[in-house]
């Protein structure tokens, strides 16, 4: 019986190019690829991967480095001359640190080397595939920021998002980071509007000085005025000494006013008189001192409706609201779960060393699915949670808290699942290509059982609807029902 292998998770067809001077791997990655419903394409050398590429375009390459004409690096960079988004994965028996690096120098998404573990190669692939798909939705692929994990440095530091919605935060952010404007970032809670605050800071000129933080609704009134202005010695009982406020620590840097909305009518006065006339004074001071501070305001609620209801004025508002940074909910851009929930994972895993931890394609799913009230503060709790409670290194759908284990499935999933068998079907490790060869047509009637299964398991073991998913008829089903006694 053959182990169950992991489930990757890939988006629909694509069309694939493997180079190999190799003509049994080219054929069997052909076979592979081809048998999970991808177009491939096989070239034997570089020239004709190149002749391929002019052709038509292609969701990803996949080319051996080593070959008679010239090298897969070359191949990869030829590539993107023609088609810079392409991701290419490169493969070598001569792996070095050094290879690796100039593979990936070159542009390459991954690298793999030979002989390769035919799961993990299955992962690396689909990973490639994913992210194709999802920088599909971003406008300026490239561009921009796209997260904190891939290794290259980011202009919007950890943050991260690969969807249109947030490449167009991002692109916002990075347009008005070296402006000093005051900068309004709105969106529900936990959606990351902080985090974007601190960006900007850390993108704009006055990155070397204080970013100093205030959360307007944690204080009272008087206690949040002499927080903001600080105050004289004497100005009321307990002032034992003159206290600098937090716009004379943020001085040349930037302020974050948190939870705006929450500022009282009276506060939204003072605050109004520093906007306006960059000045201010320490609580029962006299002196009129100078505010060089960048203001950055945060809130999760409606301002302009608390404008309309007269419980927030009208002039902060316009003095506030000059450049608006609108922060999407989680659910408004599900695209980016992917890579949050696996930033997460990673990170916690790291942090609680677990490593090795991942998250399965059922665990994604659920993930996929939730409505995330809490956006990616909630996400991220849930991951945290995952990873502590978590023994073994897979984080489960067992693994989640009930709530998200069982929101109702959508009409269609977000995602196809692809459930990779091992070829050999005798052990659950090495099952790097043998060398001696192996059982073909043994490893597509496994790959066949895994999508039977699969299907049934989705239609709730309705066989008509598992005949529907797979694009087969009834009888077809119902034969390979038979034939893989399920
Ligand atoms: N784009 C992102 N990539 C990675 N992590 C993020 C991102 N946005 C937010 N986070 C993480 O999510 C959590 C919530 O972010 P943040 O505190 O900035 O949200 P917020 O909008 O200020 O929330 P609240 O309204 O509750 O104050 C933080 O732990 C932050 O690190
Ligand atoms: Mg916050």
């Amino acid at each position: 019986m053959a182990a169950p292998a992991p489930q990757v998770l890939t988006p629909t067809p694509s069309r694939i190019l493997v180079v190999d001077d190799e003509r049994s791997m080219r054929e069997f990655l052909a076979i592979m690829l081809t048998h999970e419903g991808h177009e491939v394409v096989a070239a034997a050398n570089g020239a004709q991967a190149i002749a391929a590429l002019r052709q038509r375009p292609f969701d990803l390459l996949i080319s051996d480095i080593r070959m008679p004409d010239c090298s897969g690096i070359d191949v990869l960079r030829e590539a993107k001359g023609l088609q810079p988004d392409l991701p290419g994965i490169l493969m070598t028996a001569f792996s070095s640190t050094q290879t690796a690096i100039e593979a990936l120098r070159s542009g390459a998404l991954d690298y793999v080397s030979k002989p390769f573990d035919i799961d993990e190669m299955k992962r690396v692939i689909a990973q490639a595939l994913e992210r194709r798909h999802l920088r599909d939705l971003a406008p300026a692929p490239g561009d921009v920021a796209t997260g904190a994990d891939d290794g290259r440095p980011h202009a919007c530091d950890s943050m991260i998002g690969r969807g249109p919605a947030m490449q167009r935060v991002f692109a916002l952010i990075e347009a008005i980071a070296g402006t000093s404007s005051t900068v309004l970032v709105t969106g529900e809670s936990g959606t990351g509007k902080e985090m974007a605050a601190r960006a900007i800071h850390r993108l704009s000129q006055r990155a070397e000085r204080p970013f100093v933080a205030m959360n307007c609704g944690a204080l009272t009134e008087t206690l949040l005025e002499s927080e903001l202005f600080g105050h004289e010695k004497g100005a009321f009982t307990g002032a034992m000494h003159t206290t600098r406020g937090l716009i004379e620590q943020a001085d040349k840097g930037t302020i974050f006013l948190d939870e705006l909305g929450e500022m009282s009518p009276l506060m939204q006065v003072k605050l109004l008189r520093v906007l306006q006339e960059r000045r201010f004074r320490r609580v029962g001071g006299h002196e009129e001192l100078a505010a060089d501070i960048r203001i950055i305001a945060a809130t999760n609620r409606d301002l302009s409706k608390m404008v309309a209801e007269g419980t927030f004025r009208e002039d902060l508002y316009y003095r506030v609201n000059v450049i608006p940074v609108a922060l999407p909910a989680l659910r408004e851009r599900r695209e980016d779960i992917p890579v949050l929930a696996r930033h997460f994972v990673q990170r916690f895993a790291r942090e609680m060393r677990r490593p090795g931890a991942e998250l399965s394609a059922d665990a994604l799913e659920a993930l996929l699915r939730h409505a995330w009230p809490g956006n990616i503060r909630e996400l991220e709790n849930v991951i945290e949670r995952a990873v502590a409670l978590e023994p073994s290194a897979s984080i489960t759908l067992a693994s989640l808290p009930d709530h998200i284990q069982h929101v109702a499935p959508a009409s269609a999933p977000p995602m196809t699942l692809v459930a990779g068998p091992t070829p050999t079907g005798s052990s659950s490790t090495a099952t790097a290509f043998p060398a001696q060869g192996f059982d073909l047509e043994r490893h597509v009637q496994d790959i066949e059982r895994e999508y039977l299964a699969e299907a049934l398991r989705r239609a709730d073991g309705v066989k008509m609807r598992a005949a529907e998913l797979l694009g087969m008829s009834f009888r077809s089903f119902r034969y390979y029902a038979k034939k893989y006694n399920l």
